[in-house]
């Protein structure tokens, strides 16, 4: 059995995990123990903290984490978010944050569809550092209260997240964009770009170092140039945002964060948070977290089950009758869940099961 960890979290979290759960299951995956873990809003409203003080622990004894989303108004972000969701991938080194997304046929895109058809971009985020550090504060009062943040790069850890975002370039076909803001203004950029650069020299791949402001306009103005985004903890947390509405909607979009070393384990969530504003209406797209949940099971080398999944999720998308209203269609969370789990039994590989 491999162990996984479950964090349903806040909001919406806990409706869409309840549908990846049911995924997993019609998928035929039935070698995981699951750990349900109530850490959230409610039990920092509860008991004082997001998660219990050998939370880091208990997790550690896990071979990946599955999350859904952390966040609910009363509840400073900054409690719920370095409470939980930040010290689970910087404790565990899950430097890597991988964040793919694609046009869906049938799924409407904000682009003219001319300009949307094909696209299939991942955003590499790193995932460490940068600029979410904890360097900084507020001083002083009154009009002269000022806050800081220094965000740290560091040779090693822009050396490592280049080397995954070329060998995923290479992997892909060969292009590497690079998101910057190296002119002359953030000082920590020019030292991102020249450290990528000698990196990605050794792949085979063009690179192309944009500015990320003119990047966010290329991506919605022409998204099918784009292949293998590199971006910074910021940059690549703000155009995976971008490149998920760019598809249709961010309820769509999935995210591996992952220590490559498998030390540690690895976490899997949507890109969306606990959207409050939906929460209990059964508006949620479950996509994003059944994604999320797939890319867990390729991390786990369950190939087959990971496509399986990815078809049904192509073909649910496929119908209005069967998605949610933020990409377009009529149905509630609960509605694409029986699509869902009915495209995955209605294609089981039956003989196969049979003999084994
Ligand atoms: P959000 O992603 O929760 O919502 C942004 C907008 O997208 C909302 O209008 C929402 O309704 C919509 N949306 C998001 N996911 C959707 C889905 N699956 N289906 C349909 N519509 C969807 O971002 P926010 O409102 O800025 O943040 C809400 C809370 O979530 C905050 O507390 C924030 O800190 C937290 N948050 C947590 C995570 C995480 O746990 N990984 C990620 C982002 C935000
Ligand atoms: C994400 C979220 C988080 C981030 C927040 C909630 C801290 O936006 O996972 O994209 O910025 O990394
Ligand atoms: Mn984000």
């Amino acid at each position: 059995m491999t162990r996984i960890a479950q964090i349903a979290g806040d909001g919406i979290g806990p409706e869409v995990m309840a549908v990846a759960r049911r995924v997993l299951d019609a998928a035929g995956v039935t070698d995981l123990q699951w750990t349900e873990l109530d850490w959230s809003c409610e039990r920092y409203a509860r008991e004082g903290s997001m998660m219990p003080a050998d939370g880091m622990d208990l997790l550690a004894e896990h071979e990946a984490v599955l999350l859904g989303a952390v966040g609910w108004p009363g509840v400073p972000d900054h409690i719920s978010l370095w409470g939980l969701l930040i010290p689970i991938r910087r404790a565990f080194d899950q430097y890597v944050n991988l964040r793919p997304m694609r046009t869906f046929d049938g799924v409407p895109t904000p682009v003219r569809a001319d300009l949307a058809e094909g696209v299939d971009i991942v955003v590499v985020r790193e995932n460490t550092e940068g600029e979410y550090s904890t360097l900084g504060g507020r001083h002083g009062s009154g009009a002269a209260e000022t806050a800081l943040q220094t965000a740290i790069f560091t040779r090693a850890g822009i050396e490592r997240i280049a080397h995954v975002a070329a060998r995923h370039a290479a992997e892909r076909g060969g292009t590497l964009t690079v998101a910057t803001k190296s002119n002359g203004i953030i000082h920590s950029m020019p030292f991102w770009d020249e450290v990528v650069r000698e990196v990605a020299q050794e792949y085979p791949i063009e690179v192309h170092f944009e500015l990320i402001d003119a990047l966010a306009a290329h991506l919605v103005m022409r998204p099918a140039d784009y292949d293998v985004v590199l971006g910074s903890n910021l940059f690549g947390d703000i155009l995976s945002d971008l490149v998920g509405g760019v598809c249709g909607s961010i309820g769509i979009a999935p995210s591996a964060n992952i220590d490559p070393t498998r030390t540690h384990p690895s976490m899997f969530e949507p890109v969306h948070g606990s959207a409050p504003d939906i929460a209990g209406q059964g508006l949620a797209n479950p996509v994003g977290m059944v994604w999320s949940a797939a890319m867990m099971l390729k991390h786990l080398g369950k190939e087959k089950e990971t496509n399986r999944i990815m078809a049904a999720i192509t073909t649910t998308l496929a119908d209005p009758a069967t998605r949610t209203p933020d990409v377009g269609g009529l149905a509630d969370t609960e509605t694409v869940a029986d699509a869902l789990v009915d495209h995955l039994r209605s294609t089981a590989p039956h003989v196969e099961s049979a003999v084994a």
